[in-house]
């Protein structure tokens, strides 16, 4: 590894106590280019801008993907990466699908924990704080033919991180947008997918919602994500979240909540989640909770669902009532050290 120290680090400017989520990036980052076939030597740098002209393959026809991941720092300080391996996997599956060259388990881990290693001062410590991790993968050759590029980065930035949403948010189900469509990338982290998510979500948030929850593009008659998240409902007390496909991003967090619900014994049934079950499941007072998981926000709970010009409320539960905010706490202690991780999903670094 090509190691490049920062000779004007600003970690001393950062207030741990006075920060937003994604507008603050730790003093060094990871690079690695793909060029001739093959991809080259690990490189930490100091974080900034590089250069690149209008013309690469990556801004014209969207060949990118990316991964979202966190590093916690336990009470004594140390720090663990929560199932980086995960994380890898799913890289090189995005990458395959927009074919982009995968890169090795080394390049990915070694640049992880050598970028945590080296900016660990800037992880915050307390309650729902963490360091947001951004591996990403793009096309950087300067070319206009529309075919797959010869040259690429992988690079990692990241940025410290607090609770993404703070307060219960409001859902629009979607019943003409959709994120995904079979056969198409939805299940691949591609930035384009989170492009493609905007208009409609700007609509909603219009319409007076927060986000979106996504239905299949050929019925509308089946919940498959909603805003980043991957999505769960509680009705009585089971829990339904859908099965992952070739439109549906097999999340990390989703995976995590549905061992922990397994491990508490709660009921749960992976398979299609209908609107009009959810909807009438409102109406008759069964419906006890809606809400999304993703690794940025890791539990959202949902307030409302707007469906057809209406607005159904949902109940307003305790802590305690809350399978989300009991599996979200499962989560939460396991990934900084305050519980036993009887999975082995954390990494020390
Ligand atoms: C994540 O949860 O890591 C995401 O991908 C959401 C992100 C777009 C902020």
């Amino acid at each position: 590894m090509i190691i490049q120290k920062s000779t004007n680090p600003r970690i001393s400017n950062f207030d741990p106590n006075n920060f937003s989520f994604g507008n603050v990036f730790i003093d060094h980052m990871i690079i690695c280019e793909y060029e001739n076939g093959k991809w080259g030597e690990v490189q930490l740098v100091p974080y900034g801008p590089i250069g690149f002209t209008p013309a690469m393959m990556g801004v014209n026809y969207g060949q990118a993907c990316f991964e979202g991941m966190k590093a916690y720092k336990d009470k004594d300080g140390q720090v663990f990466l929560f199932r980086p391996e995960k994380n890898f996997e799913r890289i090189n599956k995005s990458a395959k699908r927009l074919a982009i060259p995968e890169i090795s388990e080394e390049i990915f881990l070694e640049g992880l924990k050598a970028l945590v290693d080296i900016d660990r001062d800037w992880i915050p410590y307390g309650e729902g704080t963490s360091l947001y991790l951004r591996p990403l993968l793009f096309a950087t050759e300067e070319a206009l033919k529309a075919r797959i590029s010869e040259k690429y980065m992988f690079a990692i930035v990241a940025t410290p991180a607090k609770s993404y949403y703070t307060a219960p948010v409001s859902v629009k189900i979607s019943d003409h947008y959709s994120r995904a469509a079979s056969g198409g990338v939805g299940a691949a982290k591609a930035a384009g997918n989170y492009a493609a998510s905007f208009y409609p979500t700007q609509l909603a948030i219009e319409e007076g919602y927060d986000q979106i929850i996504w239905t299949d593009d050929c019925s509308h008659e089946y919940f498959e994500e909603s805003g980043t998240m991957n999505v769960f409902v509680r009705i009585n007390d089971t829990i339904y979240t859908p099965s992952t496909s070739d439109k549906i991003l097999d999340g990390v967090t989703r995976d995590s909540f549905i061992k922990l619900a397994e491990k508490r014994g709660i009921n749960l049934v992976i398979g299609d989640v209908k609107v009009s079950d959810v909807i009438e499941a409102q109406k008759n007072g069964t419906l006890k909770e809606v809400w999304g998981v993703g690794t940025a926000v890791v539990t959202s709970i949902f307030e409302a669902l707007g469906y057809q010009g209406e607005r159904l409320e949902l109940p307003k539960l305790s802590d305690e009532e809350s399978f989300a905010v009991q599996l979200k706490n499962d989560l939460v202690n396991i990934q900084t050290n305050q519980a036993e991780d009887p999975f082995g999903w954390r990494v020390l670094v």
